[in-house]
């Protein structure tokens, strides 16, 4: 695996790659790697010649009070996880290379998509992410890019910004990895106590029996919302910011469930303790007869 800090040395390797006939696979990420983005890594080496990594905290997605400062690092990990993945080149730009000076031209995706649920709770978060990632694609050119359905509304936005950006790149969503008891991988829950990580697959749970409600045909979205609360509700431990459910598209959220997409996305954040867990889940509506 060749290890790569300059925007000028990764374009020139990527650009004799591409000329030499060969895909590029893209797995942008913030570091502390862990089986879900080794995910993503192997997904990107089943389909592309070269699998680029990039590890890159990025400070323009953290909110004044978030945990930039403490979001967790370990390069040589990184190194590890990244290779027996199946990464060729593995990006990793120090700040001042991506950011030498201060960024005045930032990517905002407006609407819908980046208004309601992590949008509405952190403001500035995805004007953060769309800006790194239209950076990344423009340093590593036409490829495929991977992304994780555990960011589900990042997801979206990504894909919105590439459509009406006619950016190069064709995005690539990929399942949620998951501990055995059902908890979402995430770097974050390195921040969960054993006491908070015993209580944290509930949001798994709660997921599960929303959408067994809309399996079981649903009528309104406010009941799928309320079996969802209802697993949370018993657990003290929980600060819920959100239980929902959405358009997968617009991220609308939805009432009479009639007028629905077939399928339709679920959502749950919650704070335990120090870190906020976010997860969620497609949910199938049954078919109806319409004769
Ligand atoms: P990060 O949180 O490191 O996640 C990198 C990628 O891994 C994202 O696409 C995310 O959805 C995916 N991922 C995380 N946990 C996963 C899991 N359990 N299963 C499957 N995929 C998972 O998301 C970011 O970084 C940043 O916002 C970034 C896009 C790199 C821009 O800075």
């Amino acid at each position: 695996m060749d290890e790569i800090t300059t925007i000028a040395a990764l374009r020139s390797r990527l650009d004799r790659d591409r000329a030499a006939g060969r895909t590029v696979g893209f797995v942008p990420t913030m570091g502390y790697l862990h089986d879900g983005h080794a995910s993503l890594v192997r997904a990107a080496r089943a389909d592309t010649d070269v699998v680029v990594a990039s590890v890159f905290v990025n400070p323009l997605q953290f909110g004044p009070t978030e945990d930039l400062a403490a979001y967790p690092r370990d390069l040589d990990h990184d190194r590890r996880v990244a290779a027996a993945a199946g990464v060729d080149v593995l990006f990793v730009p120090p700040t001042t290379e991506m950011y030498p000076e201060p960024v005045v031209t930032t990517v905002t995706v407006a609407g819908t998509v980046t208004e309601s649920l992590e949008g509405a709770t952190r403001p500035t978060h995805f004007a953060g992410v769309a800006t790194v990632v239209a950076k990344l694609f423009n340093i590593v050119g036409p490829c495929r890019a991977y992304f994780g359905e555990k960011d589900a509304q990042q997801l979206a936005v990504v894909r919105r910004m590439v459509r009406d950006l006619s950016i190069p790149v064709e995005v690539v969503g990929c399942p949620i990895v998951r501990e055995p008891d059902g908890l979402a991988l995430s770097s974050r829950n390195a921040y969960l106590t054993a006491a908070e990580r015993a209580v944290a697959p509930v949001v798994h749970r709660a997921l599960l029996a929303g959408a067994d409600r809309v399996a079981a045909g649903a009528d309104h979205a406010d009941e799928v919302r309320a079996a969802m609360a209802a697993v949370l509700a018993a657990e003290p431990l929980l600060e819920v910011d959100y239980a929902e459910v959405v358009d997968p598209d617009t991220f609308v959220a939805l009432g009479d469930l009639a007028d629905a997409p077939d399928e339709v996305r679920l959502l749950v954040a919650a704070r335990l303790g120090r870190p906020r867990l976010i997860d969620n889940l497609g949910a199938r509506r049954p078919r109806r007869d319409r004769s």
